[in-house]
């Protein structure tokens, strides 16, 4: 995936701001507060057409405007193609080469990127909601029919939790539960199989990745922990778990007034040399554990599509050290790279490629 320009006539604080990047590394520097962020963003929204940092759509449109316009032109899936988001606070038109999609789901897959930002420490440091959304949002950009999964289980959840909140006000019986529960299953089991087979393919990546970034010092390793005790090997043998999961926890369930068990609640347990990163590792530790994973991510795409997706890094060199910030930029030597920093170091200033610097939401100079 090459990106050829990428133009945010208003976005945030950029206006006017046109982009030519270099296929190799692109360092978007400046001071803080001045858009660096924001281009990383911009570049984002391509993937999934929501933003990383927010979920408030009007929080991208600059102060005193309507709407915010973005657009870009790249190469992948071996064609040139164009792509444009247009977007008030409520509504979000998306073109492709100029013609007006109707959902932007039939365009997921066609332009790649992983994005590392500071927040994705939050993948080490957060809870099990930070990990489940970087597994959902990973699992969808690679298949689709995951995200529709998974929209159809948040729903079924929502009228099930909406059920056991009324449940003994209402003095209803438990046979109330049973169509939800066989159909929260019946997703859910698919849902499980689904990023339990991810996890292995992340597991051998970024396992890989952390090597490399460690030097082969510390030893990375992850789990996909799911709220019940027993496995299934399969979507039907998952399925079936949790229906009896549901069911063993319906009383519990109405008592607490949620639904307690399925992947709304699983985990994955991140360990360096043994031990919970999320409570021993140091900040270099846990920002090159987010890392790791973030570049797992990106090798799975590699692997499953055949393309490079384009690697998005907002402010992640500052706490490395100098050995690890060269293995980062030599692993991803022969892909489209942004990087963003106050003052771009030493290690950076060596490779070849291209600069841009950003003062007041604007591209001054290289
Ligand atoms: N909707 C908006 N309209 C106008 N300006 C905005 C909007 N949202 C954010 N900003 C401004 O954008 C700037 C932040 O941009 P960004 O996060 O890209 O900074 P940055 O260059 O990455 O800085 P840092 O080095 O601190 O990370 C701030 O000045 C902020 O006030
Ligand atoms: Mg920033």
């Amino acid at each position: 995936m090459i990106i050829n320009n990428f133009y945010a006539e208003q976005f945030r604080n950029l206006k006017d701001v046109m982009i030519e990047p270099c296929s190799g590394v692109n360092m978007i520097y400046g001071e803080n507060g001045q858009g660096k962020t924001n281009i990383i963003e911009g570049i984002w929204m391509f993937t999934g057409f929501k933003s990383f940092r927010t979920k408030r759509n009007i929080e991208l449109i600059p102060h005193e405007e309507e709407f915010y316009n973005i657009s870009m032109n790249f190469f992948g899936n071996n064609r040139e193609q164009s792509f444009q988001i247009k977007s008030s606070k409520d509504v979000q038109e998306v073109y492709r080469n100029k013609v007006k999609v109707t959902s932007t789901r039939s365009i997921i897959g066609e332009f790649f990127s992983v994005v590392f930002s500071p927040s994705h420490l939050n993948l080490i440091k957060g809870g099990p909601n930070e990990k489940r959304k970087f597994l959902d949002i990973a699992i969808s950009q690679i298949n689709p029919s995951y995200a529709r999964n998974l929209n159809d289980y948040y729903k079924i959840l929502k009228h099930r939790n909406a059920l056991l909140h009324n449940f003994e006000e209402n003095n209803y019986s438990e046979d109330f539960l049973e169509i939800w529960d066989e159909n929260l299953a019946k997703i859910g089991g698919k849902i499980i199989t689904e990023r339990k087979k991810y996890i292995e393919k992340l597991k051998v990546a970024s396992i890989n990745c952390y090597e490399g970034i460690s030097e082969k010092k510390e030893k990375f390793n992850l789990e996909y922990v799911q709220s019940g005790k027993e496995e299934g090997n399969d979507e039907k043998e998952n399925e079936d778990i949790l229906l009896e999961l549901l069911k063993e926890s319906r009383y519990s369930d109405i008592k607490r007034k949620f639904t307690s068990k399925g992947p709304h609640r699983d985990d994955i347990e991140i360990k360096l040399n043994e031990k919970n990163i999320r409570n021993f590792g140091s900040q270099g530790q846990q920002r090159s554990a987010s890392l790791a994973l973030k570049l797992g991510e990106a090798y799975i795409i590699n692997q499953l599509t055949d393309e490079t997706p384009v690697a998005l890094l907002d402010d992640v060199m500052s706490e490395l050290d100098v050995g690890r910030q060269n293995y980062i930029l030599n692993e991803l030597k022969d892909w489209q790279v942004f990087i963003t920093c106050c003052e771009p170091t030493q290690v950076m200033r060596m490779k070849s490629g291209k600069n841009f610097e950003i003062i007041n939401g604007k591209y001054v100079s290289e």
